[in-house]
């Protein structure tokens, strides 16, 4: 059974992992940037890539011992992301595949996610839908066939998750946003504000989260009295709510019956909740270590490449604003 070191470090997660047979996880080494990053309330770039190159050895030493030193293709994550970032992941990963003598496999960020759901059981079979949300995403992308992909909606300006990260710095929440407002929701009234759901009755899967984010600054200006909690749950569920409002529709408009959740924002309870009580559909909702960005689920879409020959060389370069439709 072939085994694939994966590694990730587009953003502020350095990941690496090695799996087998395409879907059993040996090790998931993540080391987290959060604490670093904390107090400019966002990923300040020059640090993340330095912090991607002080500890990437360390979690590769680790991971090629767990799989007894034996790779047979080496995976990276070559954009969309923080160039400095991408390049710490890629260069590291060419190294390793030359040192190995094994094929080296560049793969897209966002298809990494929606490989996340090939970690757990039962895993979903083409064809099916991905929600994929997370701090630079809101897509549904339609995936026929393996590594084939048709974006069907997108967002117009903010990411969800970068939604809930500037909503939280407004709310004096800690970064990152997602957790956090999570946590203030739980004793708070979701219908205490009505936030706007942006675009809803568009005939497009398009999303727009700017207007929202807007809003709750509004609310705060207009002397708002309404508690965090409140102000965290009416948010969050304008947020998901809108979420599922297109996912519906984009259901209904394809016909598919099976939907994938990927992304940082897929570990949102709320979002899980529903999307499983409510949609006329198979969904298929990755493991919480797996929905923040890791080396697993570049692994997994490395393997299922490697399986087709899909391979790159020691001439692929990273590219921060690469694209997923090819
Ligand atoms: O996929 P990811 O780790 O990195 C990107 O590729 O962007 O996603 C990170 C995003 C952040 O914006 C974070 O606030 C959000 O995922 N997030 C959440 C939750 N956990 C993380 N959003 C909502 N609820 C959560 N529980
Ligand atoms: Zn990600």
């Amino acid at each position: 059974m072939s085994r694939v070191l994966g590694i990730e470090t587009s953003c502020d997660e350095t990941g690496v992992a090695v799996i087998e047979g395409g879907r059993r996880v040996l090790i998931n080494e993540v080391a987290s940037q959060i604490d670093v990053h904390k107090e400019f309330g966002g990923v300040v770039p020059e640090i993340a890539s330095r912090q991607h190159t002080g500890v990437i050895s360390q979690l590769a030493r680790r991971a090629l011992e767990v799989a007894g030193g034996n790779v047979d293709a080496v995976a990276a994550t070559n954009g969309p992301g923080l160039m400095g970032s991408l390049l710490v992941g890629v260069c590291f990963g060419k190294a390793l595949a030359y040192a190995r003598n094994v094929p080296f496999i560049p793969v897209h960020h966002i298809e990494g996610h929606i490989f996340s759901a090939f970690l757990a059981e039962p895993a979903p079979a083409f064809p099916f839908l991905a929600l994929v949300v997370s701090g630079g995403h809101t897509q549904i992308i339609d995936c026929p066939r393996t590594h084939a992909y048709r974006i069907l909606g997108t967002t117009r300006d903010d990411a969800v998750g970068e939604c809930f990260d500037k909503v939280a710095r407004l709310l004096g929440l800690p970064y990152p946003g997602g957790p956090s407002i999570q946590r203030a929701a739980e004793d708070g009234n979701p219908e205490a504000v009505a936030f706007p759901r942006a675009m809803r009755d568009a005939e497009h899967l398009d999303f727009s989260y700017s207007g929202l984010k807007t809003a709750v600054l509004y609310e705060l200006r207009g002397g708002n009295q309404h508690s965090t909690a409140d102000l965290a749950a009416s948010f969050q569920a304008a947020a998901v709510d809108i979420l599922l409002i297109k996912t519906k529709q984009a259901l209904a408009a394809t016909g598919a019956t099976q939907l994938v959740l990927a992304g940082g924002v897929a570990a949102n309870h709320l979002l899980r909740d529903r999307l499983q009580a409510e949609l006329d559909a198979a969904v298929f909702l990755p493991p919480f270590e797996y929905c923040i960005d890791n080396g697993a689920m570049i692994a997994a879409a490395g393997a299922s490449r490697l399986e087709r020959g899909l391979v790159g060389d020691l001439g692929s370069t990273p590219n921060p604003s690469l694209s997923l439709e090819g």
